[in-house]
């Protein structure tokens, strides 16, 4: 009796795990039937995203605070009252991607950097930083077959956007490079990720990936972004005392929000007009635009606030080009986001706990016309 009795219990418990490890039924859903995305545009979504982020650090973070308020960024950053520098900042969110076994890795290197950890790995990587620093205009993609995978890489070039980029690398006593101009190539991002469909093993036109899987490639190094901004720059200078982070930061010389700072991204990624998108939602905005938009946003919300375990998905049209949406939930993962939310006058609820979802992150990635 008692055997049976536990065995009852046993697949009650399988039963309700199975429930909540389900994807399509996490978030009630029913399968969706996804377009693929060619694995070149899909390449060219991350890195938009990669390459929006580091934008937003350097020009907004590091070279406008250098200037108004003299905050230094230095190598030794951990050991001083210093901002990472560019490069620190995108290899700290690249190691918390790539450790997240989604599929997906990328890194900053060059032919002539200043940590040798930063040179090429491979051939091809080496092969297409020499492409990338005679055509900027183009990426340098190949495929590799690994554990039974293809893998798509792509090698995107980084260049030197502002003189401080130049001044510092000409005078590092170890860069092997002293005569950087504005707007030269200084190095490349290196994209990998799997195909998840190939049609023709060589035809490099039918390597395709799945959106829903970019849509979370995309949520991740969003989120390892705001999670070393949050905590490598606000939370640890705002301890120290050097610096805080304010609403307006503009006219206070201060650090963006960790929320403005996604936000001020996202404003550069649509001017970037590839039509990938994402955005900062929720169902008690401070900030009255940031409330959900439509019906898909707000059943979204309200689903990943329920069931915080996979995204809530869909598929929408805009005039002849279609989209694949995703809802992923935003946590309150630190005290600081409920004691701001609970506290800001402009907040609609003040009784956010730890860990209640306050709103969520919204990935469009458009599955295009072709
Ligand atoms: C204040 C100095 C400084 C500034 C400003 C700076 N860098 Fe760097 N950069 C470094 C150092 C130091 C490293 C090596 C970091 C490490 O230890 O991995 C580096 C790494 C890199 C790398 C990887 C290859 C290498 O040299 O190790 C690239 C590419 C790069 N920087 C490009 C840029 C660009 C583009 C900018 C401007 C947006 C910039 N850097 C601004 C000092 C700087
Ligand atoms: C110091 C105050 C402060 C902290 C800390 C803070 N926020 Fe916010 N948050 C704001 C403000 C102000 C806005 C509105 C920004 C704007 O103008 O769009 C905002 C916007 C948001 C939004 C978009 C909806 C809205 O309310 O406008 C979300 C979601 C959000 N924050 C989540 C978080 C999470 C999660 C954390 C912790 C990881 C956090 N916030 C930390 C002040 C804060």
């Amino acid at each position: 009796m008692l055997k049976l009795k536990s065995s009852f219990v046993y697949l009650v418990c399988l039963f309700i795990l199975i429930i909540l490890l389900s994807p399509a039924n996490s978030a009630a859903q029913p399968p969706l039937k996804q377009k693929t995305i060619s694995a070149h545009r899909a390449a060219d979504y991350i890195h938009a995203v990669i390459e929006t982020d580091r934008t937003i650090y350097s020009q907004y973070i590091v070279e406008r605070l250098g200037e108004t308020v003299s905050l230094k960024a230095s190598e030794n950053w951990d050991k001083t009252n210093a901002l990472p520098l560019p490069a620190q900042f995108l290899m700290m969110s690249s190691k918390i991607v790539n450790s997240k076994n989604l599929g997906i890795k990328y890194r900053l290197m060059s032919l002539w950097p200043i940590n040798k950890k930063n040179a090429s790995r491979t051939k091809e990587e080496k092969v297409g930083l020499k492409k990338v620093a005679l055509n900027p205009n183009q990426p340098y993609v190949w495929t590799v077959r690994k554990n039974g995978q293809v893998l798509f890489n792509a090698v995107y070039p980084d260049l030197a956007v502002t003189k401080s980029c130049v001044q510092c690398h000409n005078s590092h006593p170890r860069s092997p490079k002293r005569d950087f101009k504005r707007n030269d190539v200084m190095g490349g991002i290196y994209i990998s990720f799997p195909i998840s469909n190939m049609k023709k093993e060589t035809a490099q036109n039918n390597l395709a990936v799945v959106p829903e899987v970019v849509a979370d490639y995309v949520h991740a190094i969003l989120e390892a972004d705001r999670t070393v901004y949050a905590k490598h720059i606000v939370n640890r200078l705002q301890k120290k005392n050097i610096i805080y982070a304010s609403e307006n930061w503009w006219e206070e010389n201060t650090l963006l929000l960790p929320a403005q700072f996604l936000l001020n991204a996202s404003d550069l990624i649509k001017n970037m007009r590839l039509g990938l998108d994402y955005k900062l939602i929720s169902l008690w905005p401070i900030n009255q635009h940031n409330g959900p938009a439509n019906r898909f946003e707000r059943i979204g919300l309200e689903t990943v606030a329920s069931r915080p375990f996979r995204p809530y998905i869909g598929t929408t049209q805009i005039g002849n080009r279609s989209y694949f949406q995703a809802v992923y939930p935003d946590i309150a993962v630190t005290p600081a986001c409920i004691t701001c939310h609970n506290a800001h006058p402009k907040s609609p609820k003040h009784d956010f706990k730890l860990y209640d979802v306050i709103g969520g992150i919204v990935v469009s990635v458009p599955t295009g016309t072709d």
